[in-house]
């Protein structure tokens, strides 16, 4: 990794678990308190609301109206792992390099906990109104519900597990991949070129960035679920065929999922490129972290 983007990712990543911090200060029973904290506070690259906030500045759109929003991500984002490591889900025991919730607080509190982070994510949304217009707030709760509901993330995760002991066909796994993972991360797109005002015209150009970005993000998870390192990914390799799961390099082999990771990349930067923005230096080394990082 560069130095230039490391050092941009942790400063950025510092942004965001501060904004994070100040909007935990509700009232609400402790031991719920605490389970939601833990697995907000277990680490994460907050690679999510990184991409809203970088997408917004490269179009001349403010930080500070960003963060109410990106925090929702990630607290949506949050709540999805902590379910997808559930016994009844993917029975991982381990996450973000701790124990995941489960293991710490119970299966009833974990569910309970990210019910409570989806539902606060979407309250917080709403407080944004006293900045952001009344329009965009409306927009950016209707995408949201939208990326993460059942046309997006628990959609997709459904039909991850409907592709269990399985297979299934290439264009299905891509449709899985996409809603599962993809839909959350085009949403941080979205959200990012809401927030800056950008037209029409510029939110088509980016999602058909961000569906790229979105595909190359769970093959290169899939990748690492194989070939990854658990120190630093933070979670169990090989989840994926314990669990017999339909995966990119299930499908293609190890090197055809790196192959098609690269196809990604190459389609995602030629997009960027194109892109009116007042400069796309993040964008473009999220684009190349996305598909080289190691965690
Ligand atoms: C993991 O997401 C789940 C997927 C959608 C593949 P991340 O790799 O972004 O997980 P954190 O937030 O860094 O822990
Ligand atoms: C999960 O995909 C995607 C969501 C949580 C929505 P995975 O099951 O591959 O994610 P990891 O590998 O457990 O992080
Ligand atoms: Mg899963
Ligand atoms: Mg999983
Ligand atoms: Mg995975």
């Amino acid at each position: 990794m560069p130095s230039s983007l490391d050092t941009y990712l942790k400063e950025m990543k510092t942004v965001v678990d501060q904004a994070l911090d100040q909007r935990m200060a509700f009232q609400a029973p402790p031991s719920l308190k605490s389970s939601m904290e833990y697995s907000l506070k277990a680490g994460g690259k907050r690679l999510r609301p990184i991409l809203m906030i970088a997408t917004a500045e490269a179009l001349g759109g403010k930080r500070e109206d960003c963060l109410a929003i990106a925090c929702a991500l990630e607290m949506i984002h949050t709540y999805s792992l902590i379910h997808d490591d559930l016994p009844a889900m993917d029975d991982d025991d381990y996450r973000r390099g701790q124990p995941t919730n489960h293991k710490v607080y119970g299966e009833s509190m974990a569910i309970l906990a990210g019910d409570a982070l989806l539902t606060y994510a979407f309250q917080m949304i709403s407080s944004s109104r006293s900045y952001l217009s009344a329009d965009n707030v409306v927009l950016l709760i209707e995408e949201l519900a939208k990326a993460a509901g059942p046309s997006g993330m628990v959609g997709g995760q459904v039909m991850d597990m409907e592709a269990e002991e399985v297979s299934v066909p290439l264009d299905q796994l891509e449709n899985i991949h996409k809603n599962k993972t993809g839909a959350l991360l085009s949403f941080a797109v979205k959200a990012g070129a809401i927030v800056a005002n950008a037209t029409e015209e510029v939110q088509d150009r980016l999602a058909a960035f961000s569906a790229h970005i979105g595909l190359a993000f769970q093959i290169k998870d899939d990748i690492l679920d194989v070939e990854g390192d658990t120190a630093l990914i933070g979670k169990p390799i090989g989840s994926d065929m314990t669990n017999a799961k339909s995966t990119f390099p299930s499908l293609l082999t190890i090197q055809g999922a790196k192959d098609r990771l690269n196809f990604e990349r190459t389609e995602a930067m030629k997009l960027l490129a194109q892109l009116p923005l007042n400069h796309n230096e993040q964008l473009t080394a999220l684009t190349q972290y996305i598909v080289e990082r190691n965690y």
